[in-house]
This record gives structure tokens, sequence and C-alpha cells, in this order.
């Protein structure tokens, strides 16, 4: 798969600095700036390189910064004015998304006097719109060899933004009918499309929508009555207010609660969520409004789905595991007396409707579990996230951080997108969830909440991993020190490691006999194996369980 990344280029004045980040927040990218990088690199400012080591050794060091950022997954680039003028430049251009900023060079002139933050910028000392003009001359046929153009002269940074997602939606091939215009308005930022061979939707991630509901509803192109189910715990909190937002958005609406716990979800409670909607006269063009947490959104999507064979429905998720897992990727369904999530049906939402700031009444220990599947996407794909991980694990309010959310959001979207039914990729995201699940089921999924026993489960996976010689031990400290620093437990004592191991034989992810275990071969880096010796797993647990 060629990188997800985006590059910027133009003149000196176009804004690729200012629109860049907005591009990455849009996208819940990072971004980087190859002179920063360049200028981290060697120690010394860009005037200095220039003067010292002259214009071609600089070239090399921007082609070498392009390539890092480049390779690095889901990055918004923005270069310096003459990064395509040469071929070595051109070819690393070249494995991006490239979309030149198109400026006039009065504008960029008048940008660059305004702006007294402009750092130095060596080739346009003295009169900076004559040496704008020349190297437009100079560099326009490099600059328009990029995959898109964006005209800027009199756009603002949000507008570029938007119309930059925009382009980039379109060459993906996704249809980029959402959100734009309410985007532009800086309504509501979309972190993720998820695309599968029947339904693209987006995932707004965005601290106060839940009160934007209705215009959300409005612009997914929903047009019925709007049937809200919720559970006893999050109805209180915010049932009304979502009500009253999907009022705002001319909906007709009405509410059902189901008691909370993971014990109600079971085909009973289905059943009362049936006879409520068809006892209001629900219509195919009707839609379920999904809020809470996981077993919510399950329980009411697949109630949904199997209405009049098959109602549309928006998840607001309201718990952190059902941001960042629950309510991406279409599994829906309920727990069986044979075991969990063995009743269900695949049906993809019509949106996704992320408000962070409604985990501020999340109990803590809920929160902190919701993050074991945060940390899990940056180790199976993710080495940025993971360093933006570190990073934020001192510093509490990253905890609700939209664009972390965003970013986790963003990779079980793409996961999806590629492997709608788990034949292949969807697989990764098991990581930890062999062990955790058995973990969760040999204590009668009472003594440890889900994201506890995958971060237990991690552990496992992560010394299989190195037992089979895949991933080095400092590698495992590091993903340990991850954990731990989230709040999330290493171990299980006090568990049959021998009931465990029997345990993972009923997983779903056993395929005629052989578990297939996803392991690491890195951070950021998943792999799947069915050829784990059961020696190797009984010493794994050997010092987590027991
Ligand atoms: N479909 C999928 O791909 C998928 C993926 C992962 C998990 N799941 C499912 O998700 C379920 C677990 O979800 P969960 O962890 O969100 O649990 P949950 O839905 O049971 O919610 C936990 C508790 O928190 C309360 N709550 C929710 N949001 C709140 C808020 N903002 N403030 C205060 N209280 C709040 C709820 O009322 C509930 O009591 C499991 O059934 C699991 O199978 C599904
Ligand atoms: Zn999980």
């Amino acid at each position: 798969m060629a990188p997800e990344c985006i590059v910027l280029v133009g003149l000196s004045g176009s804004g690729k600095s200012t629109v860049g980040p907005l591009v990455a927040r849009r996208l819940g990218w990072a971004f980087t700036d190859t002179d920063a990088l360049i200028e981290q690199a060697a120690g010394r400012s860009i005037p200095e390189l220039f003067a010292e080591e002259g214009e071609a050794r600089f070239r090399e060091r921007e082609q070498a910064a392009l390539r890092d950022a480049i390779a690095r997954h889901r990055t918004v680039v923005s270069t310096g004015g003459g990064a395509p003028t040469t071929p070595g430049g051109r070819a690393e251009l070249a494995q991006g998304f490239t979309v030149w900023l198109v400026v006039s060079p009065a504008r960029a002139a008048a940008r660059l006097a305004e702006n007294p933050a402009t750092p130095d910028r060596p080739l346009l000392a003295g009169d900076a719109l004559g040496r704008l003009e020349s190297q437009l001359d100079a560099r326009r046929r490099w600059y328009e060899l990029a995959d898109a153009a964006v005209d800027v002269d009199y756009l603002s940074p949000e507008q570029a933004a938007d119309e930059i997602v925009r382009l980039w939606a379109e060459s993906r091939g996704h249809a980029p009918r959402f959100g734009h215009e309410n985007a532009a308005r800086g309504a509501w930022h979309v972190a993720a499309t998820v695309q599968t061979p029947g339904a693209t939707y987006p995932i707004v991630v965005e601290p106060g929508v839940l009160d934007q509901l209705g215009s959300v509803c409005r612009e997914t192109g929903l047009t019925g009555r709007a049937f809200v189910v919720t559970d006893t715990g999050v109805g209180p909190l915010f049932g009304q207010r979502a009500m009253t937002a999907l009022a705002a958005g001319d909906f007709e609406t009405a509410r059902f609660e189901i008691p909370a716990g993971e014990e109600q979800k079971t085909m009973a409670t289905v059943g009362r969520v049936h006879d409520w909607l068809l006892g209001q006269r629900v219509e195919r063009s009707d839609f379920v409004v999904c809020v809470g947490g996981g077993v919510v959104t399950d329980l009411a999507g697949f109630a949904a789905a199997t209405t009049l064979r098959g109602i549309d429905f928006v998840h607001v998720p309201t718990t952190l595991l059902g941001m960042v897992d629950a309510s991406v990727g279409g599994k829906t369904g309920v727990d069986h007396a044979m075991g969990k999530n063995l009743i269900g049906a695949f049906a993809q939402p019509r949106a996704v409707v992320i408000d962070p700031e409604v985990l501020k009444t999340l109990p803590e220990r809920q929160r902190r579990a919701g993050w074991a599947e945060v940390v899990k996407h940056g180790l199976i794909l993710d080495p940025r996230l993971v360093e933006d991980l570190e990073k934020g694990a001192t510093d509490p309010l990253a905890m609700l951080s939209p664009e972390l959310i965003g970013r986790s959001v963003a990779i079980k979207a793409e996961v999806v997108s590629e492997d709608e039914k788990e034949a292949g990729r969807r697989t990764l995201l098991n990581y930890g969830h062999t062990i955790g699940h058995a973990i969760e089921a040999v204590t009668g999924y009472s003594a440890y909440l889900h994201g506890e026993a995958v971060a237990v489960g991690m552990h496992a996976a992560g010394r299989i991993s190195v037992a089979m010689g895949l991933l080095s031990a400092e590698e495992l400290e590091r993903q340990q020190r991850l954990i731990t620093a989230y709040g999330l437990p290493d171990r299980a004592p006090g568990l049959d490691p021998a009931e465990v191991i029997a345990a993972t034989a009923s997983d779903k992810k056993v395929r005629s006999g052989r578990i297939k275990w996803v392991l690491l071969e890195g951070i950021g880096r998943a792999a799947t194996r069915n050829d784990v010796p059961d020696e190797v797993v009984r010493e794994a647990l050997a010092g987590i369980l027991g």
C-alpha cells in the first residue's frame, strides 16, 4: 500500500505550513514540516545551512527529510518551495499525494510581509516580489506535476484545508459528499471515512457535536423519524440532549431505554426494542440513533438491522471503547448462552458521531479500559501513534484528546474498509484478544473489563512474539511501559494458565484447530502466525497468570 501522505508544495507564502496542520487535523493525521526536520537533524537554521553548505547540499538534506516524512503513515508534509526542483526531490514527492498551493507572487509577497514570524528565507533576500516572480517562472513546470492544485489567493487557510481534504478523498475514490460545507463553517470535523463494498460513512469527531446531532443526520441524508435507543446509564446524562439536537434538525423523535449492562445484551432485549419500534409504526425511511457504549451500539444496531429487513442507524458512542472500537466496522449483535457475540450481523451505520466531551462522566476505570484499544491500534499499525501516546501518557488532558481519538478511529476505519468481513487484515485488530477473551471467559466476564483483559493479553502476545524471534526484548519492554502508563494491568494473577489456554480453543479466531495468533514484528507492525507451539504459549503465560 502506498503511504497515506499528503505533500504540500508551492512558493513561500502560499501557506503550506499554516494549511498543513489544518489538513492534518481534519484527517486525524500528523503534520511534519521538512524545513523543521532539516534544522533538527543538522542542528542549524536553514539560512546558516545555505550559507555554509550551498544550495546543492541543502537539497540533499531536503530529500532525506522528505523520504523520512513521506514514509510515515498518515502525515501531512509541508515542503520547502524548492523541493520539486531536483530529480531526487521529485522522486520523493512522487511517493505521496502532492498538492500545489497556487498563489500569485503578489499575494505571496504580501503574506510574507504581513507575517513577522516568517523565518528567514535565504532565496528571497532583497526584492521579495521580484524573486517570487522569477521563482514561479522557473518552478512552475515542476509544481504542475503535482497530483492536484488549489488556488489559494482568495481562500482562507480553513477553506484551503477543506479543499485539499476533498481532493484527497476524491483521489481515493471516496465520495466526498459529506460535511464539506459544514466543515468549511468550522462546524465539525470528519476524522475518517469508512468505505465498504456496501456503504460509505463518515466518522465525525468533534467536541460538542452531540448538540448538532440533528444537522449531522440531515447532512448524511437521513429524512424519516429518529428513534433514539440508549441505556439507563446514558439516558439520564445525554438522552435529552440527543433528542433536542435531533428536534433542532427538524426530526420527529422518540426514545427508548434499555437497562444498562452486558447481561442485557441478549435477544430478549432486542425483542423489546423491536416491540417498541413496531409499536411506533416504524417505517423503512426512519432510523435508529444508538446513544451509549458498546452494548447499546451493538444491540440497537442489530435491532435496526433486523427491523423491516434493515432500517438505517447512526451510532453515537459514549464510552471510549465504543468510540474507537465498537461503533466502527459494522459488527452488530448480542450474546447467547453459548458465548459472547454469537448472534449478530454485519450492518454498517450511516454515520458515527463522536463527542469526546461526553467522556467526562465516564467512570475512570471504563476510560482506562478504552485506552487499551487505542494503544493496540498504535502497536499493530502505527508507530507514530505509539510515540504520541508515549508523550501523552503523562498528560491527563490528552486522555480526552479529539486528535488521539480521531487517529485511533481512523486506523480502525482504514482496516475495516479494506477487509469488512475479517478475511484478512481485520484479524490484526485481535492483537491481545486471544488471551484477553479467554481471561474474560474464565472469569465469567466480571473480574476484568474487556480492555483490561486485552491489556494482559497483549502482554502475553508480546512475550510470544519475543519467543518466536519476531520482537526484541526492548520492544516488548516499551510496549509494557506504555500499557502500564495508561493505568492498565499487565498481569492477571490467580488464574489457572491451563484453564485459560483451554478457553482460547473456543475463541472465534481458531481456524481448523490451530489458533491464528496476532503477533508483533515491531512496534507498529503486526503479523499473524498459526505455528506457535503450545509450549511457547504456556511459557509466555507463566509469569502473567497463576
Ligand atoms: N461491534 C464491535 O466491533 C465491538 C468491538 C468492541 C466491543 N464491542 C462490545 O462492546 C461492549 C462493551 O462496550 P462498553 O465498554 O462501551 O460498555 P457498556 O456499553 O456496557 O458501557 C459501560 C457502562 O458505562 C455507562 N456509560 C456509557 N457511557 C457513559 C458516559 N459517557 N458517562 C457515564 N456512563 C456511561 C453505560 O451505561 C454502562 O453502564 C461489549 O458488549 C463488546 O462485545 C463490540
Ligand atoms: Zn477489543
